[in-house]
């Protein structure tokens, strides 16, 4: 069975929002997304609006044919958009004001009330719920202790593995292994992703417990790179009419 790819738009909500037009358009991001082989589509709505916004996870919601995982904090503001919008999935999430990126796992073990409450209400609305989790046996055993099929699957976060150097990388490897067929064991739906790129998505890719990848950074930078030669092409047809 192939990986699934979902593909994390945010970015193009970043160039947009660096001046406040309406383009690039999220959207129309999803739609070409999903039409070159995306499974599904991610957002990361964050407190401070830093790039997807209220409106466009509205606005994806009757577009995107495949999954919209919608990506937030355990917040009474975020919890109440996501019953309100009702994507496809709710992917629970860490939050920092100052941070760059998401910089690790939910902290499972140490939240497990808070995120059985978050959950239950995302339930309630018939909302599917998984977690981003370092690839930490301590944090996927957490999750037996929450009520059975409150949570569909978790997602591994792979920023270690991308970041580690040539002799590490096999030992952070395995530990997303580890965590992979943890979760397959306990019939959970096994995600992945952070920091992937062509160069280092083999690997985990190869992991058969793993069913689909989180992929958004490198994809929209390649975009730009790959598209620019278009838009010169583009502006300068447009200049001669
Ligand atoms: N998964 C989660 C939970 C994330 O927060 C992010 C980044 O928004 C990703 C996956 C995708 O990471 P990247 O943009 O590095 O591909």
């Amino acid at each position: 069975m192939h990986t699934r790819l979902a593909v994390n738009i945010d970015h193009v909500a970043t160039l947009r929002q660096a001046r406040i037009v309406s383009y690039p358009d999220p959207v129309a991001a999803a739609r070409i997304a999903e039409e070159a082989g995306a499974t599904g589509i991610t957002v990361h709505l964050r407190a401070d609006r830093r790039h997807i916004q209220q409106d466009d996870v509205r606005r994806l919601r009757p577009v995107v044919r495949g999954t919209l995982n919608l990506e937030i904090a355990t917040s009474e503001e975020m919890l109440a958009i996501a019953e309100t919008l009702r994507p496809t999935q709710v992917s629970l999430v860490p939050e920092r004001p100052d941070e760059v990126t998401t910089e690790g796992g939910l902290d499972l073990v140490a939240r497990l009330a808070e995120v059985e409450r978050a959950a239950e209400r995302l339930r309630s609305a018939q909302v599917a719920v998984s977690l981003f989790l370092d690839p930490d046996p301590r944090q996927i055993e957490a999750i037996d202790r929450l009520p059975q099929g409150l949570i569909g699957g978790f997602e591994i976060n792979t920023d270690a593995y991308t970041r580690a150097c040539d002799d590490d990388r096999p030992a952070q490897l395995e530990k997303v292994a580890a965590s992979a067929r943890m979760g397959s064991q306990c019939q959970l739906r096994v995600y992945a992703g952070h920091g992937l790129t062509s160069d280092n998505v083999g690997p985990i890719s190869a992991i058969p417990e793993i069913e689909e990848l989180n992929i958004g950074h490198w994809l929209i930078s390649r975009a730009v790179t790959l598209g620019l030669r278009d838009a010169v092409k583009e502006m300068l047809a447009a200049m001669d009419d």
